[in-house]
């Protein structure tokens, strides 16, 4: 694991968008997981613009996000497929049939789940993005999940509903479940690349880092990859045990 320490959001996003932006000219058909959520905003910003100034096409690449509410139509300005829709995907040249995320059908879950665990099978991504949610969810993978899971349907931490509430008029009106992909998925890409801005995620990226490997942080369970790097700024970074900006373990 390495941790690499930035002073400020931007200047974290723009260390985050070089990684990436390094992994597509390795690679231009890279398998790309995404995530959603505030902290990679900005990272996305400077794909686009990466994108426009022609250092970077996303013709041949593949995505895979990691998540989406059960129960809200993908027109719905707070699904996940309107979230990457209108912060990445029609500000780029990606194909729509390589774009995936998972189906949040409340009918058939079960089937949605099975269908997206089918599709990355044969599809091992090269890079996953991920955030991290202040009780250190990975994906929806909330605290007690179960490691050895694929895609699955989950009932979401409150804490996680309090804090997306953000996004919504309500709390009442933030689903109360989501699909997600399993930590076992995550733990199947080829590399890692997680993000964490600002005080409140300050202690999940310790736990991350130093705590014991175990279900009630799922984050922990990245100490267990073989390739994982974490940008973080100063904020986040504050329990970290850092004299420079750069932490191997
Ligand atoms: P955030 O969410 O980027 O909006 O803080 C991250 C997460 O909950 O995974």
């Amino acid at each position: 694991m390495q941790i690499f320490k930035y002073k400020d959001y931007e200047e974290m996003s723009k260390a985050a968008a070089a990684f990436v932006i390094r992994e597509m000219i390795k690679k231009p058909d890279l398998i790309l997981g995404l995530a959603t959520g505030d902290t990679p905003i900005r990272l996305y910003q400077n794909l686009i613009k990466a994108y426009q100034d022609y250092i970077i096409s996303f013709k041949e690449v593949k995505t895979f996000n990691l998540d989406e509410y059960v129960g809200i139509d993908a027109n719905n300005p707070q699904s996940y497929h309107y979230f990457m829709d209108n912060h990445l995907f029609k500000h780029i040249d990606i194909l729509p049939e390589n774009i995936n995320i998972p189906a949040n059908d409340p009918d058939d879950m079960e089937k949605s789940a099975e269908e997206y665990n089918k599709k990355m099978f044969g599809n091992q991504r090269d890079l996953q993005i991920l955030g991290i949610g202040k009780n250190g969810h990975i994906g929806f993978n909330e605290p007690g999940t179960q490691l050895g899971n694929m895609t699955f349907i989950v009932k979401l931490d409150e804490e996680t509903r309090i804090d997306n509430s953000r996004f919504f008029g309500s709390l009442e009106e933030v689903p109360t479940h989501a699909i997600t992909m399993g930590i076992k998925n995550i733990m199947y890409s080829k590399k890692i690349l997680l993000l964490a801005s600002g005080k409140s995620k300050a202690k999940a990226i310790y736990k991350t880092a130093y705590g014991p490997v175990n279900d009630i942080t799922p984050s922990s369970i990245l100490q267990l990859h073989p390739d994982v790097t974490i940008i973080v700024d100063e904020d986040a970074a504050s329990l970290l045990n850092m004299e420079g900006n750069f932490l191997e373990f």
